[in-house]
């Protein structure tokens, strides 16, 4: 690829600067001063911009923890946006939301700008399962169980087999884990519904192989490495 590309993929100025700085001999490919900007270089080249090392990286995948009170968009009139709690260095890869999350539910919400592999993890065919943690109203039982086991109708569509646990009872709530493989509007919430029940909070803990790093705070956000982007293909 040329060596303005390489380097605007990887962010490190908009493509007019790029063109700019590299005919001002600020950018070397293996040692050597590069001062053409279409030069063809590969991704295993190393290219320094001011002695400064790029790691090629197109792609980017980071695990936020969403807070309540933030829609799962890129951008809306009037409500706040998951990509209002990033910080600048992330904004110029145009992230996306790879999946969504209700405005009151919390957890694990991946941000990449990688199409096809948000496209993958949420295709209901790649049977990617999705884990929350929930608080819900009454207490659930056995008969809870195998109705979320066999699927339920919820009208527009007939869930697949759901695995719901029970953690613990606090008065007349209910701590469960529930996994779905799919992710339809509002699905959690409505399947409680179905069973008599309604939803108190909700937060993800994990997607496919991959949970939710416990020290992030509500709203914070950890860059995933290559082990843990594969680990959310993975079923546990
Ligand atoms: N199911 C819901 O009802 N809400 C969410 O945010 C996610 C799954």
């Amino acid at each position: 690829m040329r060596l303005d590309k390489f380097l605007s993929d990887c962010k490190v100025e908009s493509r007019k600067n790029l063109k700019k700085i590299i005919k001002q001999g600020a950018v070397s490919v293996n040692g050597v001063c590069e001062k053409d900007p279409g030069k063809n270089i590969s991704e295993s080249d190393t290219v320094t911009v001011y002695d400064q090392v790029i790691e090629y990286e197109k792609y980017i995948y980071l695990m936020l923890n969403k807070p309540q009170g933030y829609i799962s968009a890129t951008d809306d009139p009037r409500q706040r946006t998951v990509l209002e709690l990033l910080e600048e260095e992330y904004l110029l890869y145009e992230l996306f939301p790879a999946g969504r999350l209700d405005i009151d539910t919390e957890g694990f919400l991946l941000l990449t700008n990688d199409g096809k592999f948000a496209h993958d993890i949420l295709s209901p065919k790649k049977h990617v399962p999705k884990t929350y943690f929930a608080t819900v109203e009454g207490h659930m039982g056995e008969k809870e169980i195998s109705v979320f086991n066999e699927g339920m109708d919820l009208g527009d569509f007939v869930t697949k087999p759901a695995t719901l646990e029970i953690i613990d009872f606090i008065g007349e709530n209910t701590n469960v884990y529930v996994t779905i493989s799919e992710g339809k509007f509002h699905q959690i919430k409505r399947m409680f519904e179905k069973v008599g029940s309604s939803v108190l909070y909700l937060k993800r803990i994990s997607m496919g192989g991959l949970t939710l790093d416990d020290s992030l705070s509500p709203g914070e956000v950890k860059k995933l490495t290559k082990e843990e982007i594969n680990l959310i293909k993975e079923t546990k």
